[in-house]
């Protein structure tokens, strides 16, 4: 019976134990709501790379795979569950070589190209493919358009052929093509990592093509998709700040968080040691002085604060182990990973309105692996499901005090991280995460104003750093439902080691 009890309380299923000393301590301001968290920054990022969008999502309707117009219902099923506002296509790197018309028209007449040194891009998922996913997930577009090996003459009628309402040519096309309506397209890149693989540019030459480019690209006022340009360390955004003015919605960048610091040995995906346990999470919140850093350029270029800084690749990336094309297993560390950028993007909600991590499946820190018929969903995926109610809603002061560390040999990181916020349903959202792999540790939460008298909601942990969702074992790591009660006024919520929560507090 005690043994049961015990572990009901580790679960957090049953009420947890009332305030002890060197508690940790936070405070939620409920009475002074901050700026509101854009849904945009739980985006998603679809590239053609490896088995990313073919297997992975779109298998053709000819598959004996369960499908809808050839996207299959048991992910597509998976991901309206997590209410993905905003979908990155069709690359990354793979933008720069993608020429659009390759993609319309009869499948069986559309070119096999070559992507990534392969043969293997056999563009059966083209524009209307991909808005058809948009309309089943109810999400928006972000399309990402060619610089690299494309023309303004090139983007610009993609841009018309997907917006323009009527009378032009190339709507006629599109019409021809299965699709009166123009498709909305919420934002479009131009160009991806100009600095690398999208051409090897400096960004004065990137800034003067960017101006060509948007210039050309036409669309009704009112379906004008925000336009990206694509960014690089914070030498790029001093650049385009400055030049871009009025031209841009946002800046993107990209941040990966690799467990070494190194890419040519970047580490393990599983079975690593608490050293690379450590050094993945101090790397992951890395993130908040990147952040800073671009909007230390951004407040000084842009005061007016019209120009977004967009993160529209981030997770982790490990050494590919077994399958090619960026494929990688995702463990409870990558959760954890996921929740500590959740609360830097939260923090900094006001010039951050989008991120898209990378990506949704079977690439880097997926949502969902595949394997033919075989599908699971990856602790990754668990932590975007408990965080849905951080769409849309309004930031809350919170202040920690007496917080804990958490070190291993040299590295020293905040043993507790916490976001609040006012949610669309009117309830109060608080996010914990315990970094720390073997030590729970107790919170007091106290609302200003408010006595709290319980918290609901879910907890995902398990006894291992790398414990993983596999096809034979596919429920190994799953939120469980967790649950606290104030006593004597007070509430105090025990999260177990390695472990992320997300409550409504009962006020
Ligand atoms: O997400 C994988 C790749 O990483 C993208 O194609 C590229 O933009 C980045 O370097």
């Amino acid at each position: 019976m005690n043994f049961i009890k015990h572990s009901l309380a580790v679960l957090g299923i049953i009420a947890a134990p009332v305030f002890a000393a060197g508690q940790v301590s936070i405070s939620i301001d409920a009475g002074k709501p901050g700026p509101v968290i854009n849904k945009n920054v739980y985006g998603q990022f679809a590239e053609h790379l490896g088995t990313g969008v073919y297997e992975g999502m779109y298998v053709g309707t000819n598959s004996n795979i369960p499908n809808t117009r050839g996207w299959r219902n048991d992910v597509v099923g998976a991901l309206k569950e997590l209410h993905v506002p905003l979908v990155r296509w069709p690359g990354g790197c793979f933008a720069d070589s993608y020429h659009w018309r390759d993609g319309i028209g009869p499948q069986d007449k559309r070119p096999s190209n070559v992507n990534g040194g392969r043969v293997d891009e056999i563009n059966a998922v083209g524009t209307h493919e991909f808005f058809d996913l948009i309309d089943m997930l109810g999400t928006e577009a972000y399309i990402n358009g060619n610089v690299g090996t494309g023309s303004v003459q090139e983007m610009s009628d993609w841009v018309e052929y997907m917006t323009s309402d009527g009378g032009s040519p190339l709507a006629r096309l599109r019409a021809q093509n299965g699709r009166d309506k123009p498709f909305k397209v919420a934002y479009f890149g131009i160009g991806n990592e100009l600095w690398g693989c999208g051409g090897n540019m400096k960004p004065g030459y990137y800034a003067n093509l960017y101006s060509n480019y948007e210039h050309f690209l036409r669309a009704p006022e009112k379906a004008r998709p925000k336009m990206i340009a694509a960014g690089g360390d914070t030498s790029w955004t001093e650049v385009l700040s400055k030049e871009l003015k009025d031209r841009t919605s946002g800046i993107s960048i990209h941040q990966y968080t690799i467990p070494s610091g190194i890419w040519e040995v970047k580490g393990k995906t599983l079975g690593f040691k608490e050293d690379e346990w450590i050094s993945t999470l101090a790397a992951a919140s890395k993130m908040d002085q990147i952040i800073k850093d671009h909007l230390a350029v951004l407040d000084k270029n842009d005061p007016e604060k019209k120009i977004g800084l967009m993160i529209d690749e981030w997770g982790t990336w490990y050494d590919e182990e077994g399958r090619s094309g960026l494929y990688q297993q995702n463990s409870l560390r990558d959760a954890l990973v996921a929740a500590l950028s959740f609360h830097i993007f939260h923090e900094h909600a006001e010039r951050v309105p989008m991120t898209t991590i990378a990506q949704m499946v079977n690439v880097l820190q997926a949502m969902i692996l595949t394997d033919k018929e075989k599908m699971v969903l990856t602790p990754t995926y668990y932590t975007f499901q408990m965080y849905v109610p951080f769409q849309d809603a309004k930031t809350l002061p919170l202040a920690i005090k007496d917080n804990t560390s958490y070190t291993l040999g040299s590295t020293t990181i905040p043993g507790v991280s916490a976001s609040a916020a006012r949610a669309k349903d009117g309830k109060l959202y608080l996010a914990l995460v315990n970094t720390d792999p073997s030590k729970p540790v107790e919170v007091a939460v106290n609302v200003a104003g408010t006595k709290v008298k319980g918290a609901a909601g879910k907890v995902l942990t398990s006894a291992a750093m790398d414990a993983h969702n596999t096809f034979e074992q596919p429920q190994a790591v799953k939120p469980a439902a967790f649950s606290a009660r104030a006593a004597g006024g007070k509430l105090a919520i025990k999260v177990p080691a390695k472990a992320v929560i997300v409550v409504s507090l009962e006020e």
